[in-house]
């Protein structure tokens, strides 16, 4: 389960940073992992409208962006924190939510489907300085496209007026407790979970297929992750292509070790793909081997033979979960 904090402001321990850190800090308690964005701290380019992610379905500025397109996917709930500027979010957050165009083409352009979008989730926290009773809604109907944009079902937000001077939100009569209770409300709902970790050697191939079906037929279900005994670098580029024929979009999945799939997180069950003996020995958690053939370096045909099976196995073997 990871949770992806964006805290949107420039001021970097202002009002905004307090109650977004405070959602975190209520996840962390929860055991739950946390990714926390402080905007100013990335190197994000605003959108250019060059159009190569509506034409070849990814964003080409080389910057902090691309990390963040990995994060977004992972993520089952993505949280931003906003101060109202202008009646918006200030332009450091702004230049993401436009660069997220590019996910936006992914799924309405090349009609793919991200996995995770059947269960993650998105919440807005917001602030200004002052108490119209229009402040948020330039806010609201961004995070709404924005929220669509990643893959994440919008719940709302909650907004504070009349917060101005650093620290102002400290003063506030009930900002900081209902922030921890509507973190504690939409986040243990996902702890209810079956953890399953997929292992295979490079976390490339087949952990990776079966990660992204796992996730799309199961997410509601089970909390998934992939890892591998020796990750590679990239994604197979196969995978990509063959998953793309069954609608799931797997660009932005990234390789990582057992150690950083399991540093803060300990599955009810471990899945080996068909790696050596050497899962047996890491896990305290059950290991159920599937003994699935690497397809890496073969044909096409063999990498669809190998997706078909784990797909059919996912199925089988979570039917009753
Ligand atoms: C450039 C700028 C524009 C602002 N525009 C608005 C606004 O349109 N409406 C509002 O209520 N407050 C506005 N504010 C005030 C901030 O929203 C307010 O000070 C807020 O508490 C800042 O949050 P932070 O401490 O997280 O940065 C603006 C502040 C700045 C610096």
């Amino acid at each position: 389960m990871l949770l992806l904090c964006i805290q949107g402001s420039p001021r970097k321990d202002g009002n905004t940073a307090t109650l977004t850190s405070i959602f975190a800090e209520e996840a962390e308690n929860m055991g739950i992992e946390v990714e926390f964005i402080n905007i100013t701290d990335k190197n994000i380019f605003p959108c250019i409208e060059c159009g190569t992610c509506e034409e070849k379905g990814f964003c080409p500025i080389e910057d902090d962006m691309q990390k963040i397109y990995s994060l977004f996917v992972k993520a089952d709930f993505v949280l931003i924190g906003t101060p109202m500027f202008f009646y918006a979010p200030p332009a450091q957050l702004k230049a993401l939510i436009d660069r997220s165009q590019a996910l936006w083409a992914r799924r309405y352009i090349f009609k793919l489907s991200d996995p995770g979008r059947l269960w993650r989730k998105g919440f807005m926290i917001a602030l200004g300085a002052t108490k119209g009773k229009n402040l948020f809604e330039g806010a609201n109907l961004i995070a709404k496209y924005f929220f669509d944009a990643v893959g994440a079902e919008y719940l709302g937000f909650l907004g504070y007026r009349k917060i101005e001077k650093k620290g102002d939100i400290n003063k506030h009569p009930k900002a900081i407790d209902e922030v921890r209770e509507k973190a504690r409300e939409l986040l243990v709902p996902y702890l209810k979970r079956h953890k399953v970790l997929f292992v295979c050697t490079e976390n490339a191939c087949r952990s990776q297929m079966a990660y992204a079906f796992a996730r799309a037929y199961l997410g509601n279900r089970l909390d998934i992750k992939s890892a591998g005994t020796n990750p590679a670098d990239k994604i197979d580029p196969m995978v990509i292509e063959v998953m793309a024929e069954k609608d799931i979009d797997v660009l932005y999945l990234k390789p990582q070790s057992i150690k950083e799939a399991v540093s803060n997180w300990t599955p009810d069950l471990v899945i080996s793909m068909g790696c050596d003996d050497e899962c047996s020995n890491i896990f305290s958690s059950p290991v159920e081997k599937w003994d699935l053939k690497d397809p890496r370096g073969k044909s096409l045909s063999f990498m669809r033979q190998i997706r078909d099976e784990i797909e059919i196995k996912i199925k089988e073997r979570f039917k009753d979960y």
